[in-house]
């Protein structure tokens, strides 16, 4: 800005400029050819560096491993061919693997900063997203677009293993020989329950699980319910059936994404929180 403020002060108009102008402007067709020529060149180039990188950034190798993503406030599930579902994403090292993302409430985005790369997740409809890790590790995962309360919360890690850790980890069944309540206790964890609920009797966006379990809770139609097996498991998977007086329906459905077990699991977890 400032050398073309020189610039435009340096070659103002003065007395006499008329006369130059009339003569004629010595012209260079090789010059005129090459600055034409040149920057089409360039720009031809460009371009093609431009569509093979856009490309190869879009469109996931054949051979890619398939992982679902959803996201819900606030917390990612993954799960991969098999029916296993995770709360970290796990990746074979060395393998492209392809991401199709959807979400169940509002806008996410997807984004691994070690990896370069960030997708929106929008509800209704299919994002894609492949990555190819180099070095087994464990990489951190933001939600990237602003989604509420616990946005800044929403976040998950990519942990990358070699191809026969990767497979164990996505064959085993982690609820095994598990005790209910620690069941109850990850998922409570790691489907972020706890961006909404607390365990300290402080209410956040929904009650807190303090003492909750075989209180009569209050209804927001002006009926009341028992706190009891049946209550829970139809609010985990249709939460909006009976909404606490107070509170908002804004809760996400976890059906689809909870096994009879993890509910089970719940349950004694909400029991113990006495
Ligand atoms: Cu999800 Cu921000």
């Amino acid at each position: 800005m400032g050398a073309a403020g020189y610039w435009l002060y340096k070659h103002r108009r003065r007395p006499g400029d008329e006369e130059k102008l009339a003569k004629p402007t010595p012209h260079s067709t090789a010059i005129e050819v090459f600055w034409s020529v040149g920057p089409l060149l360039a720009c031809i180039g460009l371009f093609h560096w431009g569509v093979v990188s856009y490309m190869n950034m879009r469109v996931a190798p054949g051979d890619s491993v398939q992982v679902q993503v959803r996201a819900r406030k606030w917390a990612w599930e993954f799960e991969y061919a098999n029916g296993k579902i995770t709360d970290q994403l796990y990746a074979p090292v060395n393998k492209p693997v392809r991401l199709i993302m959807t979400s169940q409430d509002v806008i996410h985005s997807f984004f691994i900063p070690d990896f370069r790369v960030k997708q929106d997740v929008v509800p209704g409809r299919y994002s894609t997203l492949w990555f190819q890790a180099t070095e087994a590790g464990t990489y951190q995962v933001f939600c990237a677009e602003y989604c509420g309360d616990s946005h800044s919360n929403m976040l998950s890690k990519v942990v990358v293993l070699p191809p026969a850790e990767y497979d164990a980890k996505v064959n085993e069944d982690d609820t095994k020989g598990v005790p209910l309540v620690d069941i109850g206790k990850k998922v409570y964890e790691g489907k972020a329950c706890n961006s909404c609920h607390s365990l300290d009797g402080s209410p956040r966006v929904g009650p807190s699980f303090k003492g909750l379990w075989g209180k009569t809770e209050a209804l927001a139609d002006g009926s009341s319910v028992t706190v009891d097996e049946n209550y829970i498991r139809e609010s985990i998977l249709n939460p909006n059936a009976k909404i606490a007086k107070g509170f908002q329906p804004v809760m996400p459905t976890f059906q689809g994404s909870l096994k009879d077990r993890h509910i089970e699991g719940f349950i004694e977890f909400l029991k113990a929180q006495k």
